[in-house]
């Protein structure tokens, strides 16, 4: 008689659209590891825009791969099996990882992660601490350090760097690492949490429901050299005043007219540019991203914690836009 596999609690989606109401709770096998690939057993994940977007359709018809598709990528747990070629973690080990986007599997009790995009996770990082780094974490380190040209031993010139939806995942590790980086941060964000971006570093903040936070107007009268923009698309000529000669802005949720802008002032030479950048994740940098969280030099702020069995709560705050920091859900 052939043997019972083991199966797990998950949740997946079998459809494009639906939001939170299109989630549906399964019991499915548990995933074996690929011969390059560490089992986990999660213990916390953190849910990202990418998610929901994916299920809004937006990515079709490259993503997801096929349907039913258990969502999230951003993961930490403990190491159960390893696969034939894994040689950097056993059984026992606590890790940060990030899953396949193609394939996702972190709404589960066990996820399946490529052993190059797992790191060891230290007892000073907690689960959610940890799970809150993948995406947002990297976007922010990607678009500070590759795009900006920030050091983040804070060796390099002084920068001036407007982060926008500070209080949003990615903004608030963008603030943080672009004060490691010897940058003057302007941040926005809305005012209830105007305090809180302060609190991690930003020199100046601007409530971006006020005239001079929606013109993104440093009150200090600085120039951006760089943008790292974190919400949705904004004219250039609202950004075109702000920069320096040379500024950027690095858009990280593109717009059709933002990539036609951006083709346009290449076309043309211009100095001042919008760079849409997509994030490339790297376990080597995100084995730093959770070392400066053990060392206490950059904070996962959690914006709110929930179990598995409700994670069309964690789902639909992340829709809503209205999260500070990371959504956290726990199985
Ligand atoms: N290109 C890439 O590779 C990449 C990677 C990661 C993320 N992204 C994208 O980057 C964006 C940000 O992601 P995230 O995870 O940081 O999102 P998030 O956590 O959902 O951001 C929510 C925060 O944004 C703030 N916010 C909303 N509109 C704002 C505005 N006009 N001005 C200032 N703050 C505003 C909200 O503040 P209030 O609640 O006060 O309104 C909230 O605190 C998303 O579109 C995501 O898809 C792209």
């Amino acid at each position: 008689m052939a043997e019972k596999k083991p199966t797990m609690h998950a949740v997946c989606y079998k459809s494009y659209g639906g939001g939170s109401a299109g989630l549906k709770h399964v019991d499915v096998p548990v995933p074996e590891p690929k011969k390059d690939e560490v089992l986990l057993k999660l213990e916390a994940i953190s849910v990202n825009p990418f998610d929901w977007k994916m299920q809004k359709g937006m990515m079709r018809p490259i993503l997801p791969r096929k349907f039913p598709h258990i969502p999230a990528s951003d993961v930490a747990g403990e190491v159960v099996k390893v696969g034939l070629a894994v040689k950097k973690f056993n059984p026992g080990d606590k890790v940060v990882a990030s899953l396949s986007i193609l394939a996702g599997g972190g709404l589960a009790e066990f996820a399946v992660a490529k052993e190059n995009l797992t790191v060891a996770r230290p007892p000073e990082v907690s689960a959610p601490e940890g799970a809150g780094l993948p995406m947002a974490g990297l976007t922010a380190h990607q678009a500070l350090t590759q795009v900006a040209g920030l050091k983040l031993d804070g060796s390099g010139p002084l920068k001036n760097i407007l982060i926008t939806a500070a209080s949003g995942g990615v903004g608030h590790y963008a603030v943080q690492l672009a004060k490691l980086g010897n940058a003057h941060v302007t941040a926005t964000c809305g005012a209830r949490n105007i305090d809180l971006i302060k609190s991690l570093g930003a020199d100046e903040v601007l409530d971006y429901k006020t005239p001079e936070g929606a013109a993104l107007k440093s009150p200090s009268g600085k120039k951006y050299d760089f943008v790292v923009h974190c919400t949705e698309a904004f004219p250039w000529s609202v950004f075109e005043p702000n920069l320096s000669d040379c500024g950027r802005v690095i858009d990280l949720a593109p717009s059709v007219g933002g990539i036609m802008t951006f083709a346009l002032k290449k076309l043309t030479f211009a100095k001042k540019l919008p760079m849409p950048m997509m994030a490339t994740l790297k376990g080597a940098n995100l084995e730093f991203l959770v070392k400066l969280v053990k060392e206490g030099k950059l904070k996962t702020f959690i914006d709110s914690t929930h179990p598995l069995s409700k994670a069309e709560d964690a789902w639909a705050k992340s829709l809503s836009g209205r999260a500070t920091g990371k959504i956290i859900i726990e199985p």
